[in-house]
Order: structure tokens, then C-alpha cells, then sequence
């Protein structure tokens, strides 16, 4: 079947971007399905790192056409600031290779001035949110008065529907967060601004995706974030606002799960997270440290989109089973292989303890996590630098032991191992 759903099976982070690119080479269409520039994704080609936020990561292979579908959330002014950066490093994005919904839904600066008002509020419980506006603005989706991209066609109704909402969130913004009003008029020109260059890309884009995939072409629905930051099946309330599993691709892009082929979930070879919220295998100090790593390369864990230095732990398999079952994942590509290079020990969870009891899965979800303790299990480590590996052979047996243990206390292949953050760092199982 022609539609490949490649999911993040963590908090995020987990490489998807490179993955992505990778498939997208035998892809005509590489579709995001949720989320919005929330999402950071590293993807690098020889020389050249590129930080995509909101364009899917098939725009780096110059065949693909990306969809932006209806589940997503677009700040017009970034997608514009990110298409331009592109353009400059030679990539061609004209609308014949960018199709964006006009049923997604459009993030303003009055979106990002109430995140951000939100998160201050909410001082000790906050969530740690990127500070994008991606949780007002699924919030007005939800309550029926969001700005869809459609109305970029109609700059009529454009101007009077965002100067309405400017209005209305200022009320919020004054009598409730006391922060300053936003100007109206001033946002309103922009978006006019914004409608003419963005216009000839607004199309159906449920239409376009099911034309192409009765046509037998290849679709990749890219995933951002990750299955524990789902709504509805993740941390919460310590999640994003929007569906990043495989469930979401469906009414994410407007297509039926008849078309699908392979579920693929991303996972790092251990875990990390940004933000707020329980972590069962987190590490700190020195250990901590030697997973991140110094921030000196960009794919060390320090936030793509904010910065901020990623929490690092063992990989925990309670949560990667769970991230299994709620996805439904037929395989695994297993990313970061060769951050875990020099460690003497490494560590696997397998269960967690809470109350005398283990639990092999989570009774309610991993709502709540502070209950459990991680239960693990050691695996020697290796000495060996595995960065220039590309066949599981190359690998040492430590390293092939560590997948072979993944994929048994899975019941799920690992087809893929990335060893490095270039195209070619990758192993094909
Ligand atoms: P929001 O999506 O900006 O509302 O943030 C909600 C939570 O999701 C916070 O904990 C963020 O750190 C986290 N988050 C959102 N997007 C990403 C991502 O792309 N990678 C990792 N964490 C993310």
C-alpha cells in the first residue's frame, strides 16, 4: 500500500526529520499531518544542516512535493520566513512543490501572545510549552472560530475575521493576563500581506493526496512531536494540542486508513524529553551530560526550535511498548546509535515498580508517571566508534545485542539504525 506513516514514538526529537528524508527518496509526496512550528526537524545534507519547523522534511529531496495538511496549525509569517531561507540555500519552493490545506488552521501573533501569557500564568504547573501559540490556536479550532487557510483566498473576510479575533483575544489579554493589547489594523495589513504570497498554495489538499495515492504514487505522512506528547494518548496534561500518533493521520490529511503500508515509529536509543512532566529513567549529572552532549554539535540535545537542553535518560521500553500498541508500528528505526558509544553500561527499562507491584504496562497510561520506579536491565556497552557502520555486520556485538534485546522485549523489527546525523549514517536491517 502507498501511504507509509512514520511517527515519533517518544516525547519528540527522535530524528524523524532524517528518517523522513531518507524514505522520501523513493516518495512523490512527503505530507505533515499535525503540529505546527513547534516542531524542529535537523535534516542534513553534506555541508548544509537545515532546521525545518513547519515544512515537511521531503522538501530537501527535489522530486517530493510536500503537503501541509488540515490537521496542522501554520504561522503564516514563519512558513513564509522558512520558505525564503530555503529558497536562498537553492531549494525550489514554488506551489508546484508546496500544497497547503485550506482547512488548516492559522496561528497569529495573538496566538503566541496568549501561549506565552498562559505558561507565565501558570507559573509552577506550567508545561513548558515552545511559546509558538499551537495550544491557542487548536484551542479556537476546537471552539468553532479558528482562521482557517482558506480564508487567505478572500482578503475581504481575511482582513475582518483576524481584526475580530485581535479583538477578542485582547479582551483576554488585558482583563485577564493584564498584558498589552495587540494592534488590530497592524495585523490585519500583515496577514493581507501574507494572503498574496501564500494564495497559490492554498488548495484541497485531501483531494490532491487521494488523487495522487489512487494514482499509486508513494505518500509519506510525516509525524512531529511524539506519541507521549499526544492529546489524547500521552502525558497529559504535559502534551502538545494536537494528535501526532498514527491515529492523527487520517483526519490530519483527510485520508482513509485503507491506503496504508508500513507504520514506522522513530525512537531514539534512549530518551529524552523537553518541558515539564514525569520521567521515569531520567538521568542527571555526568550521565545525564554524556548523552546530551556539550551542545557544540547541532544534533546534540538542545532544542531545535527553543534551545532548551533536552532531559536525557535510558530508553524506556514500558513507554516504547505502549508507543507500539496506541500506533499500531510494524517496525522501528532505531536513531542515535552512536551517542551511546563509551558507555561501559548500558540500561534498559523493562518494567516499573510502584507499591510493592511491577507493571510490564501502564495500568491508566502514562498520564501520571511519578508513581513508578524504572526497572532495568544492564547490557554491556561498547568502546568502539560505530559512526561509519553500514551493515548491522560493521557493528560491534555489544551493539547488535542491544538491538537484537530492543526487538525482543518488543515483539517489533528494528529495520533501520542511524549512526550519524549525515544521509548516507544509516543501516538498512
Ligand atoms: P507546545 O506544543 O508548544 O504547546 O508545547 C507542549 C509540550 O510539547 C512542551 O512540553 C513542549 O516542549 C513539547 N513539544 C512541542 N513540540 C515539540 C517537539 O517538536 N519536540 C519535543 N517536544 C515538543
Amino acid at each position: 500500500m502507498p501511504l507509509d506513516i512514520l511517527v515519533g514514538a517518544q516525547w519528540g526529537d527522535e530524528g524523524k526529520g532524517r528518517i523522513t528524508d531518507l524514505l522520501a527518496e523513493e516518495a512523490q509526496v512527503v505530507a505533515r499531518y499535525s503540529g505546527g512550528d513547534n516542531a524542529g526537524h535537523t535534516v542534513t545534507v553534506g555541508a548544509q544542516l537545515y532546521k525545518l519547523h513547519l515544512l515537511p522534511s521531503g522538501i530537501l529531496q527535489p522530486r517530493v512535493v510536500s503537503v501541509l495538511g488540515n490537521g496542522m496549525v501554520i504561522n503564516p509569517a514563519r512558513l513564509l520566513a522558512e520558505m525564503e531561507q530555503l529558497k536562498q540555500s537553492g531549494v525550489d519552493v514554488s506551489p508546484a512543490r508546496i500544497k497547503i490545506s485550506h482547512a488548516a488552521h492559522l496561528i497569529t501573533p495573538a496566538h503566541v501572545a496568549l501561549d506565552k501569557a498562559e505558561e507565565a500564568a501558570r507559573a509552577e504547573g506550567k508545561i513548558g510549552t515552545t511559546g509558538r501559540g499551537i495550544g491557542p490556536a487548536y484551542t479556537d479550532k476546537i471552539a468553532r472560530h479558528g482562521l482557517r487557510a482558506e480564508l487567505l483566498l478572500n482578503p475581504e473576510q481575511l482582513g475582518d475575521a483576524v481584526q475580530e479575533h485581535i479583538r477578542q483575544v485582547n479582551r483576554v489579554l488585558q482583563n485577564i493576563y493584564a498584558a498589552p493589547p495587540l494592534d488590530a489594523n497592524a495585523i490585519a495589513a500583515e496577514f493581507a500581506a501574507h494572503a498574496q504570497r501564500l494564495m497559490p498554495y492554498i488548495t484541497d489538499t485531501s483531494l490532491y493526496l487521494h488523487q495522487q495515492l489512487a494514482a499509486g504514487a508513494r505518500v509519506i505522512a510525516e509525524g512531529a512531536q511524539g506519541t507521549l506528547l499526544d492529546i489524547d494518548h500521552g502525558t497529559y496534561p504535559f502534551v502538545t494540542s494536537s494528535s501526532p500518533s498514527a491515529g492523527g493521520v487520517f483526519n490530519g490529511l483527510g485520508v482513509g486508513p485503507k491506503w496504508v503500508g508500513r507504520i514506522l515509529g522513530v525512537t531514539k536509543a534512549f530518551q529524552t524529553r523537553v518541558g515539564e512532566g514525569p520521567f521515569p529513567t531520567e538521568a542527571f549529572g555526568a550521565e545525564a551530560e554524556r548523552l546530551r552532549g556539550t551542545g557544540a554539535n547541532p544534533w546534540d540535545e538542545f532544542g531545535t526550535t527553543t534551545g532548551r537542553p533536552r532531559r536525557c535518560g535510558w530508553l524506556d521500553l514500558v513507554l516504547l511498548r505502549y508507543a507500539i500498541r496506541v500506533n499500531g508500528l510494524t517496525e522501528l528505526a532505531l536513531t542515535k546509535l552512536d551517542v551511546l558509544s563509551g558507555l561501559h553500561t548500558l540500561r534498559l527499562c523493562v518494567a516499573y515498580t510502584a507499591n510493592g507491584e511491577t507493571h510490564t504496562e501502564l495500568p491508566l497510561g502514562p498520564a501520571d508517571l511519578s508513581p513508578f520506579t524504572a526497572v532495568y536491565e544492564e547490557l554491556p556497552g561498547w568502546s568502539e566508534d560505530v559512526s561509519g557502520a553500514r551493515e548491522l555486520s560493521d557493528l560491534p556485538e555489544a551493539a547488535r545485542h542491544y538491538i537484537r534485546r530492543l526487538e525482543a522485549l518488543t515483539g517489533v523489527p528494528v529495520s533501520m539504525v542511524s549512526v550519524g546525523p549525515e544521509r548516507g549514517q544509516i543501516i538498512f536491517v
